[in-house]
């Protein structure tokens, strides 16, 4: 990107200090950093240490917190910087609408929702690496963004992939989408083993190195099911036409299937700087310093079917879908307070599901959402319920 002849591209990366955040700031500084691009708000949550120096260090018109009670902390650590600070909601909500062509959206979970919408209302382009929005709010979410007319450029590794593969004037021969999936550090574990498993042992992925939730969603394999249900709104596909396939090297991203017998895939090291970079410059390709991949010592690539009985959160994803209305949100909230329960060791890794699909089940005849507010308020009694359901489980771990 040539730097001192243009304008300055301006963005906004709401969840700066995640896993996320962090390596887009590496592409930002990679890409020539406050020559290149003016940083019009960064956001975090807890990590003010990181997010106050990120501000310095690029620049930052806003520095935003959610959590209020840390405003204070983050406005006295960049006092006499002329940074500006907020906090909270409103503090998101003006992030989301700083003048920022190009807004990253990595803050995880369903915190993430009402500040990318808020983006995608007014037209910027989304980086979207934060899966919530189209898990919950899916059609809502994609009518804003046509509304806004800005582009949404997926970040999640497998939907850049599919993205790529996909031939803009070929849609009508899209047969599949292969989504791949490590499988996790319990893809040989048995069931038995699997009820035993601690947070410690589910947060260590084997290929990607990535934020708590993302980590133990990918060895539950919950991950993989948002990001079915994300792929059907992404790329307007029928459910049947989604499969996942184990692929343990995390080298192939994900492939389309052909009605001529052709897939496409797109492969590269286990590095999100790739997506959140091709993201960042689409249509071009970035010049990034991330590894190459090396064939003849990779040597083999290896691909073998999930299994359903040991990892259900896929099945639930073919439910959500096949029910349609809320159920992505139902789904969501109840894995996300199920989440929440089994990093207090309050649950076992196996009850996460077992939450989730009666929690889905209880609330399969809800209404399907007519706006954001019937998504927050069906997220919200999802919640309800999954505690409710969390207080009568014995921890099986
Ligand atoms: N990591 C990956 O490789 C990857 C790949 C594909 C997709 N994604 C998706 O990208 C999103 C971010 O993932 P991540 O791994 O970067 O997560 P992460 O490391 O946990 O970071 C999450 C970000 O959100 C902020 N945050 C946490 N709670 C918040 C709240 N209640 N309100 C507002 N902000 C909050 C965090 O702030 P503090 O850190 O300051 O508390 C941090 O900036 C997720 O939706 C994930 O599924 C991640």
């Amino acid at each position: 990107m040539s730097t001192k002849t243009q304008a300055r591209h301006r963005l906004t990366i709401l969840g700066s200090t995640g896993s996320i955040g962090v390596n887009t700031l590496d592409v930002v500084r990679q890409l020539g950093g406050r020559e290149a691009f003016e940083i019009m708000a960064l956001t975090g949550h807890g990590n003010i240490a990181l997010l106050a120096e990120q501000a310095r260090t690029f620049g930052a018109r806003l520095a935003v917190t959610a959590d209020e009670s840390r405003y204070a902390a983050l406005k006295d650590t960049l006092a006499g910087t002329g940074i500006a600070v907020a906090a909270g909601a409103s503090g998101l909500d003006e992030a989301a609408h700083m003048d920022a062509g190009w807004v990253m959206a990595a803050i995880v979970g369903t915190a993430g929702l009402a500040p990318t919408l808020a983006a995608a209302r007014r037209g910027a382009d989304i980086g979207l690496a934060n899966k919530e929005c189209l898990v919950s709010a899916g059609e809502l979410f994609i009518q804003a963004v046509r509304q806004g007319g800005g582009r949404l450029i997926p970040v999640d590794s497998e939907h850049s992939a599919i993205f790529q593969c996909l031939e803009t004037d070929q849609r009508h021969a899209v047969e599949r989408i292969v989504l791949t999936a490590s499988g996790g550090p319990f893809r040989n574990h048995s069931l038995a083993q699997m009820a035993d498993v601690t947070i410690e042992t589910a947060r260590s992925h084997p290929t990607w190195s990535m934020g708590l939730k993302i980590s133990v969603g990918s060895a539950s394999m919950f991950n993989k099911a948002l990001e079915m249900i994300e792929a059907k709104h992404l790329f307007d596909v029928r459910p049947e036409q989604i499969e996942v396939i184990v692929h343990p090297q995390s080298i192939v991203h994900s492939m389309v299937g052909y009605s001529d017998g052709s897939v496409i895939a797109q492969l590269g090291c286990p590095d999100m700087r790739t997506a959140i970079g091709y993201a960042l410059t689409y249509p071009s390709r970035p010049n990034l310093s991330v590894e190459r991949l090396d064939f003849a010592r990779i040597a083999r690539l290896d691909f073998e079917a999930p299994d359903e009985s040991r990892f259900p959160a896929l099945r639930l994803a073919r439910t959500a879908m096949t029910r349609g209305g809320v159920q992505g949100a139902v789904m969501n909230a109840a894995e996300e307070t199920a989440f929440e329960a089994f990093a207090e060791a309050r649950i076992g890794f196996l009850d996460m599901a077992d939450i989730a699909e009666v929690v889905m089940d209880r609330m399969s005849s809800v209404k399907p959402a007519a706006s954001i507010e019937d998504v927050f308020a069906a997220d919200a009694e999802a919640r309800r319920q999954a505690a409710e359901a969390i207080s009568t489980i014995k921890k099986t771990a």
